[in-house]
């Protein structure tokens, strides 16, 4: 195949099982980002990759050719730039949580996030639940929150890493997600292009997660790990359990509620071990020291959460709305049939619900519900009686209600006991 292959001959040879080249890569992402070549071309070559896969070249071709789709920012101004990424999970809200805590403690998190995709939340569609934050900033004004504030986080921009912008928004309504090769150049091609020195990334791993596996986890966090390596980063990856939501709390709004109160010391417990392990992770990397008892004190002190209201502030958010985020108006109480004790509860099934109550998008660029979601009363190894709630659906004016309803009604499994998974799998990956 020639250096700039057609389209048509890209998804030909993937469909094929080829691999491509990396000046093939190349050409192909910049032709998309260009516009030479249609979403619909692209979209049946993301499912060819679904279907046939990337060798570790290919992948790592397609992470700098996405990267390179824009600026590739040097932070090398920045004291102690240190980024994290998650694979993406259902209430997954760490990123709101951990930034300022990082900042607190002596790192410069200047981060690129994305919006939901697929069953997960995005950081990006979260903070825009606060009135008046801004997530669409250029290289200019991203610089100066990071210098001033010690905490920035953009979406995907047409300065930064365009190409994954367009790819992941594709891949969101096209059911093009869950590939290793099209996940690990997405998140690296954020990460390489976002300039961060130090990285940590959460690879999610159950039925919330797009990796259902350990062994597929294991692979995803490896991968990742050695393009960031290779890109002459300091990386080092954790698997953290997915099966079933992380803290109470889906949906956009109802997540930084959430990620506020964590802040203010005020739990929940899982979500603020996870940003410990994380915290611990990304600056042993940056090689800062670091003490359990240290990030403890910098969320009691007030110091994390103070630093939150400043990088809220910086991007234009009103931080005195915090604590009234609009909640859609209506709500319904999901019941426990039976006594007994939460045995199951369905990640995957829980995210899908918050999705069609309003909170995700099934078409490209479609507004989404920020007020809408679901708060998990209980949880894997909590006891219930019959009749008592197990979870509130925000909703409304019932929009999407029957289905979440039905969705979250399999989700849940009451039984007579219950073995919930670890919180972290593994830690210390590439470290
Ligand atoms: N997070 C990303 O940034 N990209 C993916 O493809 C999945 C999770």
């Amino acid at each position: 195949m020639s250096v700039e292959p057609r389209p048509i001959d890209m998804i030909l040879a993937k469909r094929a099982g080829h691999a491509h080249s990396a000046a093939e890569l190349e050409a192909f992402i910049a032709g998309y980002v260009n516009g030479a070549v249609p979403d619909y071309q692209v979209a049946a070559w993301l499912m060819a990759v679904c279907w046939r896969g990337m060798t570790d070249a290919e992948t790592a071709a397609l992470t700098l050719a996405m990267a390179r789709s824009g600026d590739i920012l040097d932070l090398g101004d920045l004291p102690n730039t240190v980024d994290k990424h998650s694979t993406g999970g259902v209430g997954d809200k760490t990123t709101i949580v951990l930034a300022p805590l990082l900042a607190a403690m002596g790192g410069t998190v200047a981060k690129m996030s994305g919006r939901g995709l697929g069953h997960t939340g995005g950081t990006v569609d979260k903070l825009e639940s606060i009135p008046g934050f801004r997530a669409g900033l250029g290289d200019e004004e991203f610089r100066r929150v990071a210098r001033e504030v010690g905490v920035v986080v953009t979406g995907q921009s047409k300065d930064l890493a365009p190409a994954d912008g367009l790819l992941y928004a594709l891949r969101d309504t096209t059911g093009t997600v869950e590939s290793l090769p099209l996940i690990a150049s997405s998140v690296m091609s954020k990460k390489l292009a976002g300039g961060a020195q130090s990285i940590v990334l959460d690879v999610k791993v159950g039925s919330g997660a797009f990796m259902k596996t350990l062994h597929d986890a294991r692979t995803l966090a490896a991968a990742m790990v050695a393009i960031g390596t290779l890109a002459g980063r300091n990386v080092r990856a954790i698997l953290s359990g997915m099966a079933q939501p992380l803290g109470r709390m889906v949906g956009n709004a109802l997540e930084v509620e959430e990620a506020v109160a964590c802040l203010r010391g005020e739990g929940p417990e899982d979500l603020l071990e996870l940003c410990l392990v994380l915290a611990e992770e990304v600056l042993a990397a940056a090689g800062l020291p670091v003490s359990r008892a240290a990030l403890l004190d910098t969320v009691a002190s007030g110091r994390a959460f103070e630093r939150f209201e400043r990088w809220i502030a910086a991007q234009g958010g009103d931080v005195t709305s915090l604590d009234k985020l609009a909640r859609a108006p209506d709500t319904f109480a999901l019941r426990a049939r039976r006594a007994g004790v939460v045995s199951r509860l369905d990640a995957l099934a829980v995210g899908r619900a918050a999705g069609v109550l309003g909170g995700g998008r099934s078409k490209k660029g479609e507004a989404i519900d920020a007020g809408v979601g679901i708060e998990l009363h209980a949880k894997v190894g909590d006891p219930v009686a019959a009749g008592e709630a197990l979870a509130t659906l925000w909703h409304r004016s019932g929009r999407g209600l029957e289905a979440a309803t039905a969705l979250l009604t399999d989700a849940y499994e009451v039984g007579e006991s219950a073995a919930p998974e670890p919180l972290v799998f593994e830690r210390g990956i590439g470290g």
